[in-house]
């Protein structure tokens, strides 16, 4: 079994006071390498630069706990294009901050036009569950885990509309995309949930239907209704079927390396540090029931 390394959090600027009264609660955390940079454009000299204190805030992070990266901005999903600078910069960062894995999702965000360049559209598109779009994103994900001395995980997606007629079922996509991608997997419990409340499935047989040995990391989160739709807003805790899940799960996973709890900081008043210590808390009981002790750091 890969060493355990315990429940961490997504991290987010409000959460300097958590850090500074419950950092100890917490084993590892995982930054969005993207929103510490701005991207000047395809093809500029310096087309990642890091915002300012950014290199500083990094590494004051990583003198205090191990560091996981997830990426929002690769793009993966974007056909015909691979962004060569996107993997140069992660491999740079990984370079640099040492992080114990790297993930991004299984969507796109961008597309790509050879005469004008790059369009974004700042959301994480879901992809079709296609043998094309397997191939097609297997390609990239093998390339990425090449140039990588960690593991490369994807994530599974919500999504908000109803694709008809894919080849594969979500499951069996995620089963294949592991295999032929050479990835492990972001089990974000919180997406099934989202996905299994807009168009009516059973989350417990869709967890089944996974390759749970290929699962790395899982992310728990909570959200909110708004027009009709549950939304993945990470609006705050956990709601009972994401904490039902993860307690189904994790006995399940035997290759698990963390949990991470997920929340956006415009919902920081709704928690409150000691909000936040009761999210990270209920995961590490659940979490301590199934997996030894002795393989945590
Ligand atoms: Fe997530």
């Amino acid at each position: 079994m890969s060493q355990f390394l315990g429940v961490g959090i997504m991290y987010n600027p409000s959460l300097q006071g958590f850090f500074d009264t419950y950092g100890d609660a917490i084993d590892y955390v995982e930054v969005i390498p993207d929103v510490f940079l701005t991207d000047n454009g395809v093809g500029h000299p310096n087309r990642f630069a890091l915002s300012a204190g950014s290199h500083e805030k990094l590494c004051d992070l990583s003198a205090r706990w191990p560091l996981v990266a997830h990426y929002v901005g690769f793009s993966l999903g974007t056909a015909g294009y691979f962004d060569q600078e996107y993997l140069a910069n992660m491999v740079k960062f990984q370079d640099i901050y040492k992080f114990k894995w790297n993930s991004e999702h299984l969507s796109f965000s961008k597309v790509h036009d050879e005469e004008v360049g790059e369009y974004a559209v700042c959301l994480a598109l879901p992809l079709p569950f296609d043998g094309e779009v397997l191939e097609m994103f297997a390609e990239k994900t093998k390339k990425i885990q090449a140039a990588l001395n960690t593991d490369f995980l994807i994530e599974n997606n919500v999504y908000f509309v109803h694709i008809e007629d894919e080849d594969y079922l979500e499951g069996v996509f995620l089963k294949e995309l592991s295999e032929k991608g050479n990835c492990g997997m972001l089990l974000d419990l919180h997406n099934v949930h989202a996905n299994a409340t807009n168009f009516g499935f059973d989350r417990k047989q869709f967890l089944d239907s996974l390759d749970l040995t290929s699962v790395q990391e899982i992310h728990i989160a909570g959200g909110n209704v708004i027009g009709g739709m549950y939304l993945d807003s990470h609006s705050g805790p956990c709601n009972d079927e994401v904490w039902e899940l993860l307690d189904y799960v994790v006995p399940k996973c035997p290759n698990l390396r963390g949990v991470t709890y997920e929340f956006h900081e415009s919902y920081f008043d709704k928690l409150g540090n000691d909000g936040i210590l009761a999210q990270i808390n209920h995961a590490r009981e659940i979490c301590n029931k199934y997996i030894k002790s002795e393989v945590c750091l």
